[in-house]
């Protein structure tokens, strides 16, 4: 990882179960930051911001959290 880039996540998948059914969120979304950019979030209401943020912010982890290696592969 860059020591400029402060965020990197790659191929995150989150979904959420509804019922039975675990309905999908985040579709293996790649995010990066780098140190001293300005960033908006932008999407429509239910797109998954707040997912987004949470995982972010440690606040939940992703389905796939500890797949890094294999992201990478
Ligand atoms: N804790 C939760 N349990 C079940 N479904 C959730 C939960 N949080 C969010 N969702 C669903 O995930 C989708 C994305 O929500 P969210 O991340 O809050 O989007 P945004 O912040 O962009 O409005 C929505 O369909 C929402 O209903
Ligand atoms: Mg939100």
């Amino acid at each position: 990882m860059s020591e400029s880039r402060i965020i990197d996540m790659k191929r995150i998948n989150k979904g959420y179960m509804l019922g039975t059914e675990k309905v999908p969120v985040l579709k293996n979304v790649d995010f990066r930051v780098e140190k001293g950019e300005f960033v908006a979030i932008l999407g429509p209401s239910g797109s998954g911001k707040t997912t987004l943020m949470n995982i972010i912010g440690c606040m939940d982890v992703a389905d796939n959290a500890g797949d890094r290696a294999q992201a990478e592969a």
